[in-house]
C-alpha cells in the first residue's frame, strides 16, 4: 500500500530537501544520472521539438540535453518554488519557460512533442496515476513521445532490505534525516505497470517498458500520428 500522502505536505517536503537534492547523484553512485541519460536516449532526435519536463526538480534532465539551440522550446513544470529557484540558477545559460504549479491543477498548458518525467511519480496514488496518464496523453502532439523514469522496489527482499538500510542510515546520516521519508514511497512502488496499462488504454503505441539495474523502470511511448 502507498504511504498516506495526506499526512505529508509534499510541496513543503520537496522545498525542504531542495538544497540537498543534488546529493541523489553521488548517493546513488551516479546511477540516477546514468538512468536520466538512458531515458533521454529513448528520444532519437530533439531537433525542432517542443519539450516539457514534468516534476522537473532542480532541472537535472534539462541540464543533460545536448544541442539545446536546435530544440524548438523547453518548458519545465514543478510546484516546489525552491526546486524551481535552484533550477533557474543552474539553467541560467538557457532560454526556457518555467511553469510553477501543481501538475494536476495547472490548466491551459500547451501541447508538446516530448514529455519527460523522471523520479516525479513515486508519491502518486492509483487515482492520480490515471489522472496523470490522461493528462499527459492530452498534452502530447500527434507523434509526441513520453519518457517516464522512476525508482521501484527491488524484486529481491535482500536488496530491498539493503536499500532501506542504505537510505535510512547512510544517506539520512550524511545528507539529512528528511531523505528517510522517501523510502516508504519506493517500497510501495513495485513497478510502473499501472502507468503502462493506462498508457495502453490511452492508445499510446510503440510502448517500451523496461527494468534497469534492478531498481529503476523506464517507459517510453508514442502518441499516434492522427
Ligand atoms: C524527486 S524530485 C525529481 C526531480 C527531477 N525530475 C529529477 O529527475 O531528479 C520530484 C519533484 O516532483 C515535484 N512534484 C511532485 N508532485 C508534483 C505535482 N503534483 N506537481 C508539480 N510538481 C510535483 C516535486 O516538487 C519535486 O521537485
Amino acid at each position: 500500500m502507498k504511504p498516506n500522502t495526506a499526512s505529508l505536505d509534499l510541496n513543503n517536503y520537496f522545498n525542504s530537501i531542495s538544497n540537498a537534492y543534488s546529493v541523489n547523484e553521488y548517493a546513488s553512485l551516479y546511477t540516477t544520472r546514468l538512468m536520466r541519460k538512458l531515458a533521454l536516449n529513448c528520444i532519437t532526435d530533439f531537433k525542432d521539438k517542443s519539450v516539457l519536463d514534468l516534476m522537473s526538480g532542480t532541472g537535472e534532465n534539462i541540464r543533460l540535453l545536448k544541442n539545446t539551440k536546435d530544440i524548438k522550446s523547453i518548458s519545465t513544470l514543478d510546484y516546489s518554488s525552491k526546486m524551481n529557484s535552484i533550477a533557474k540558477e543552474k539553467l541560467k545559460y538557457l532560454d526556457f519557460e518555467q511553469i510553477e504549479g501543481d501538475f494536476f491543477k495547472t490548466n491551459h498548458l500547451k501541447t508538446y512533442d516530448v514529455i519527460l518525467c523522471s523520479f516525479g511519480v513515486k508519491t502518486f496514488t492509483e487515482k492520480s496515476i490515471t489522472e496523470f496518464c490522461n493528462k499527459v496523453n492530452g498534452l502530447l502532439n500527434p507523434n509526441g513521445e513520453i519518457v517516464l523514469l522512476e525508482l521501484v522496489k527491488p524484486k529481491s527482499q535482500l536488496l530491498t532490505s539493503f536499500l532501506k538500510f542504505y537510505l535510512n542510515n547512510i544517506v539520512a546520516t550524511f545528507y539529512g534525516k528528511k531523505f528517510k521519508q522517501l523510502f516508504p514511497f519506493i517500497e510501495a512502488n513495485k513497478n510502473l505497470n499501472t502507468f503502462k496499462n493506462q498508457f495502453t488504454s490511452n492508445r499510446l503505441s510503440d510502448l517500451r517498458h523496461q527494468r534497469k539495474f534492478l531498481i529503476y523502470e523506464v517507459i517510453h511511448a508514442k502518441k499516434a500520428l492522427g
